[in-house]
């Protein structure tokens, strides 16, 4: 039964931007499901957060074959939810996933082919019920398997009808502007790229943002909070059941938080100068670059992600505030 009646002024506050030199509007802030939308987490929890995110005008969700724990599994969800909720709006949605990093067991279950990002995105397909994915990215550059023959596979997935538009993830500078230009010879232009960046992890800034430039490309920047680093979150100690706490996967350990959070302190203060909080701080600092496309945060609550979409409320920055985060980031 569906019973979701999303918010008749859901488009009212929400920016939207051409991803690159293509027709497709992203919202300014994205939401991804990484975290929180597995197996292991409460189903109605990631419910209301994605029903909220839809309310407040974020029409894109995005997955990878692997999020979970267990892998899959974040799909499964996601296909739970367009049951209950959204099936009726899969027109106002852009919905995404990825192939690249270990799914399966033997050769064919990671990297680059042909055989695993078509088979991958198959399975993708079911777990979510869905027909078409909007957007299938190369989750990251194989240097072991020929690029023609990983973009080769992404331009079979739109021809299938399978994928709307391609993109790809972390690949570096010079892999972007081949990958670009292989697409483009096949007739799928590259719709954006998907790296990582905020205030900590600015490996964007050389030589990336030129390429997406001179190539056309969009960009959607993940972990625009240093993964809840640059939020209140960490700020009277490691909270149990942060990220920071989570032992399935270590991306961010008690010790990252330990050494960053003197300027996480100091960047907190200037946020609340600038009547922010951090979190809303940092992600228009992302957004403040004319190439990002979209800031792709994560949530683990509503009141989080509500946080995060306030950011919208103020996304301008003096050139004095600009120098003090450079200094408080350089110390
Ligand atoms: N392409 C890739 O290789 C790749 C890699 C990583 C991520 N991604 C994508 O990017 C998405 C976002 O990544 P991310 O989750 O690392 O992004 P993030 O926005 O930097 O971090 C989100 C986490 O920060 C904490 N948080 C968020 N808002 C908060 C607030 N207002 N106050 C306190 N804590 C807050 C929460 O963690 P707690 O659990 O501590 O509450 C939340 O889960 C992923 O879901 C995925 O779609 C892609």
């Amino acid at each position: 039964m569906n019973n979701y009646s999303p918010l008749e002024n859901r488009y009212q506050s929400m920016p939207y931007k051409r991803s690159g030199r293509s027709g497709l509007q992203l919202p300014a802030i994205s939401l991804g499901m990484w975290y929180n939308f597995g197996g292991v987490d409460p189903f109605e929890n990631g419910r209301a957060i994605a029903r909220r995110a839809f309310d407040m005008g974020v029409t894109h969700f995005d997955l990878a074959n692997n999020y979970g724990p267990p892998p899959g599994s974040a799909e499964e969800t996601f296909g739970r939810l367009m049951k209950l909720d959204f099936a009726p709006f899969r027109d106002e949605l852009i919905i995404s996933s990825k192939a690249g990093y270990d799914m399966w067991p033997g050769p064919y279950g990671e990297w680059g082919s042909r055989k695993y990002l078509l088979a991958s995105l198959d399975q993708s397909l079911k777990r979510m019920g869905l027909e078409y994915v909007d957007i299938f990215y190369s989750h990251r550059f194989d240097p072991n398997t020929p690029l023609e023959e990983t973009m080769g596979a992404l331009d079979t997935a739109v021809r299938q009808g399978k994928a709307l538009y391609v993109g790809i993830s972390s690949y570096s500078p010079e892999d972007t502007r081949r990958a670009a230009e292989i697409l483009r010879q096949l007739g799928t232009p590259c719709l954006i790229h998907q790296p990582s960046y905020n205030m900590f992890d600015r490996w964007i800034e050389n030589g990336l943002l030129d390429v997406l430039d001179e190539q056309g490309l969009g960009c959607i920047v993940f972990s625009p909070l240093a993964q809840g680093q640059l939020t209140d979150r960490y700020l009277g100690g490691i909270p149990v059941g942060s990220r920071a706490t989570k032992t399935e996967r270590v991306w961010l350990t008690p010790d990252k938080v330990q050494h960053n959070i003197t300027r996480i302190r100091k960047l907190n203060d200037l946020a609340l100068r600038r009547g922010q909080k951090l979190s809303q701080m940092a992600i228009a600092w992302v957004l403040r670059k004319p190439q990002v496309t979209s800031a792709l945060v994560g949530a683990s609550s509503v009141p989080q992600l509500e946080q995060s979409l306030g950011a919208l409320e103020n996304l301008s920055f003096s050139q004095e505030e600009l120098d003090a985060i450079e200094t408080i980031l350089k110390e």
